[in-house]
This record gives C-alpha cells, sequence and structure tokens, in this order.
C-alpha cells in the first residue's frame, strides 16, 4: 500500500487503517512521530522547542497543516456554529493602572462614563431582540459599582431573561464578592491572566497587582462554579516564547472553558505607547495551538484581531475560533471604552455590528449560533462542554 508520507492527520489516520507490512509501519511510524502536529494532537501538549519552531517557522506547509488540524478538530466539535457574545461595556472607569490600557487610572485624556442601571438593561433588551443568549458585563474596576449594585443588575437580567447567560468580566474580586454575584444569577466570569510568567507580569502592571493574585481569583472563579475564561495579549511588551511556553502551561493545568487571546495594541496615552503591535501571524498560529491542546475550549476571534486586520476575524475562526463577540454597548460610549488605538465598531448599532459579523462568517461558509450555546455533548463526561 502506498501511503504519502506527508506529514498530518490524514497521514495517522490513513497508517492506522492501512494493511502495510511490519517495517513499512515502522518506517512510516518513525516520520509520523517527527511531525510536530500529530504529536500536539497525541499529547495534547508542546514542548519548549516545538514552540519555538512553530512560532518562528516560515514552513508554509507546516503553517497551513498546523491551521487545518485545528480548524477541523473545531469543527468535529462544534461544526460550523460560531457563538455570539453580546458585549455591554458598561464603565470605563478603573482603579488600576496596568501600563498597556487605555483606560487606566492615569489616562487623564480618557473621557469616563458609566451606564445606568436602565441602560445596561436596555442594552439587554436591545440584545435580546436580536437573539443573543449571552449578555457580557465588562468594565475597569470601578468602586462605584458595589456589591450591591453589581447583585441588583444581574438578578434584575436574571429575572428578565431566565434562559440567557451572564457573563462577569469586572476584574479581582474577593471570593465572597464573585460568590455574591454567582447567588445573584451570573454564571460565567472572563479574567485574563494577561501572562503566566510572575516576572513579565511585574513588566505589565504596577507592583500592587500580582500574577499570584490574578491567579488566585481564576481559582476561586472554578471553585465557585463558574464556567470561567483566562487568556493574554499576543505581542504585549517583554513577552516571550518562554513566557508563552508558560501561558501554555497555564491553560492546560486551570481547564479553562474559554481562552481570550488577541494582539496588544498600543494605545498612546499609555506607558507603551510606542511599543510594537502583537501580530496577526502569531496570534493566528496560537489560536490554532490552543485550539489543539483543548479541543473542546470556547476561542473568541477578538476585536483586536479584527482591528490589526481587516479580515482578522474570520481568519481567526478558519484558525480554530468560535466564539465572536459583538458590542451591544450604546453608541453614544463605544469610542470611550478604548483599550487601544483605532478599535473598530465604534460607530455602529448593535443590529449593525451583528448584521455585519453574520455577514463575515457566512462568507466563510459558517453561520452563527443563537441562544445561550449550551450544547450538551453526549460523548464527553466533561461539564465544560455545556455550551
Ligand atoms: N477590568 C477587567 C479585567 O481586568 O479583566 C476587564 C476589562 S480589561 C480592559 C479587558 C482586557 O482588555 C484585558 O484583560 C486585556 O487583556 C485587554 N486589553 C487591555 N489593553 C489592551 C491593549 N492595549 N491591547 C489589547 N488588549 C488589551
Ligand atoms: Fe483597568 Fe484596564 S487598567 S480595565
Amino acid at each position: 500500500m502506498n501511503i504519502p508520507l506527508i506529514p498530518g492527520i490524514q497521514a495517522w489516520q490513513a497508517y492506522r487503517e492501512s494493511d502495510m507490512d511490519v517495517t513499512e509501519r515502522e518506517r512510516t511510524e518513525a516520520v509520523l512521530e517527527k511531525n510536530m502536529i500529530e504529536e500536539i494532537i497525541k499529547t495534547r501538549d508542546i514542548t519548549p522547542g516545538q514552540l519555538e519552531e512553530l512560532l518562528k517557522t516560515e514552513d508554509t506547509g507546516l503553517l497551513e497543516e498546523l491551521r487545518e488540524a485545528a480548524c477541523e478538530t473545531a469543527k468535529q466539535i462544534y461544526g460550523t456554529g460560531i457563538y455570539l457574545r453580546g458585549l455591554i461595556e458598561f464603565t470605563n472607569y478603573c482603579k488600576n493602572d496596568c501600563y498597556y490600557c487605555g483606560i487606566r487610572k492615569s489616562n487623564r485624556n480618557a473621557v469616563r462614563y458609566r451606564l445606568t442601571k436602565e441602560e445596561i438593561l436596555a442594552c439587554c433588551k436591545a440584545g435580546h431582540e436580536l437573539g443573543f443568549g449571552t449578555f457580557v458585563l465588562q468594565g475597569g474596576e470601578d468602586p462605584y459599582f458595589t456589591d450591591e449594585r453589581i447583585c441588583d443588575i444581574v438578578s434584575e437580567i436574571r429575572i428578565c431573561y431566565p434562559d440567557c447567560a451572564i457573563t462577569l468580566s469586572l476584574g479581582e474580586k474577593t471570593k465572597e464578592s464573585y460568590q455574591r454575584y454567582f447567588n445573584a444569577g451570573a454564571d460565567r466570569y472572563l479574567l485574563r491572566h494577561e501572562t503566566a510568567d510572575t516576572a513579565h507580569y511585574a513588566k505589565l502592571h504596577p507592583p500592587e497587582l500580582s500574577l499570584e493574585h490574578r491567579m488566585k481569583c481564576l481559582r476561586e472563579l472554578k471553585e465557585i462554579g463558574y464556567q470561567t475564561g483566562c487568556g493574554f495579549m499576543v505581542g504585549s511588551p517583554y513577552q516571550t516564547v518562554g513566557t508563552i511556553y508558560r501561558d501554555i502551561q497555564f491553560i492546560r493545568e486551570l481547564k479553562p472553558h474559554m481562552v481570550g487571546i488577541g494582539p496588544f495594541i498600543p494605545h498612546g496615552d499609555t506607558p507603551f505607547a510606542d511599543r510594537e503591535q502583537g501580530s496577526l501571524e502569531r496570534t493566528l498560529r496560537l489560536l490554532s495551538l490552543i485550539r489543539l491542546i483543548d479541543p473542546y475550549v470556547l476561542l473568541p476571534a477578538t476585536t483586536a484581531l479584527g482591528t490589526i486586520h481587516p479580515q482578522g476575524r474570520e481568519r481567526g475562526i478558519l484558525a480554530g475560533a468560535n466564539v465572536v463577540m459583538p458590542n451591544l454597548s450604546p453608541v453614544s460610549v463605544r469610542e470611550k471604552y478604548m483599550l487601544y488605538n483605532n478599535k473598530i465598531c465604534t460607530g455602529e448599532e448593535a443590529a449593525e455590528c451583528r448584521d455585519c459579523l453574520r455577514r463575515r462568517i457566512e462568507g466563510i461558509g459558517y453561520r452563527i449560533e443563537t441562544g445561550r450555546g449550551d450544547k450538551k455533548f453526549s460523548n464527553s463526561k466533561d461539564t465544560k462542554n455545556m455550551f
């Protein structure tokens, strides 16, 4: 039997189904064992050397193999459905001073705003009418939004939209606060870990913020029962292959439900104003790698990815991403939630955002999955697949 010794899943499958004799098998196996993508798929892991090669290679054959394997893996699990998460950026006040972030407290040029409870509910209503089944409430760490206020908003959304998922992304809180939001009806929480390397974390944040505390928060969120998302920026200042390797290992250990990665994009009013932005290519390679390491994970094609390239989000989906987060915030505040320069989708109403994304998604042969996105996979024991 003549099996082409091309590396990749097809070759591996063909080999396993073949009736080759033992010597031929051994020879083929030796070649296939050397294949990096196969090894990642088999071990759900990557070595530091392989990661370095994957991030630096210009071998278009290998890169296409990586992309195709990730895209196929996502399709086998989620089909061509892309989940929608409606983002409501409800405050840009923040007590933190992360060096990369456009709404950090030291940015005196940021025009600050807060949405009222009524405005937030109006965003949910508009989103619900457009078919959104998940609302993501994101904001800076704004002391005005006490636990009482957050719980009041969350429970009101829960009463109005009992079938919808409520995701919070409010930064670092105490376990008690997380528990109170959960009891009020929140079921998901996004908290990017930003980097899993302590020294790198200290170069991106002021001394009062620590990686140790960020990770503690993530573990507590999981303990409480939140469907939890971590993540990091690709190409953040001082990031190295070594720090990315730690990110990958942290993701393997935490086993989050979602991993949000997008390119770092400088903001003119931050200490990192003159830094280079993260690359599209590297972000796509990492999306594919994360899909192969954790096939079921929810992987957004982020707004930042769409900001650095006109087809960034489509390319993200074709690299293995399966979530998009259209903006439901009122257009009047969109420009003010400026985490980085040139952020896209600041002028469109929610319906326009959704329609634009629908066209983009359908244009590459996928379709929007409406509702909460809860999906039970009968062949899995893990409740993490309940999306
Ligand atoms: N306060 C919450 C928190 O700390 O998780 C949520 C808001 S925060 C602005 C959301 C995410 O935006 C951060 O986790 C960070 O990864 C991302 N972000 C901030 N500045 C960015 C930049 N310049 N480029 C790309 N992403 C950025
Ligand atoms: Fe607080 Fe960015 S510094 S949200």
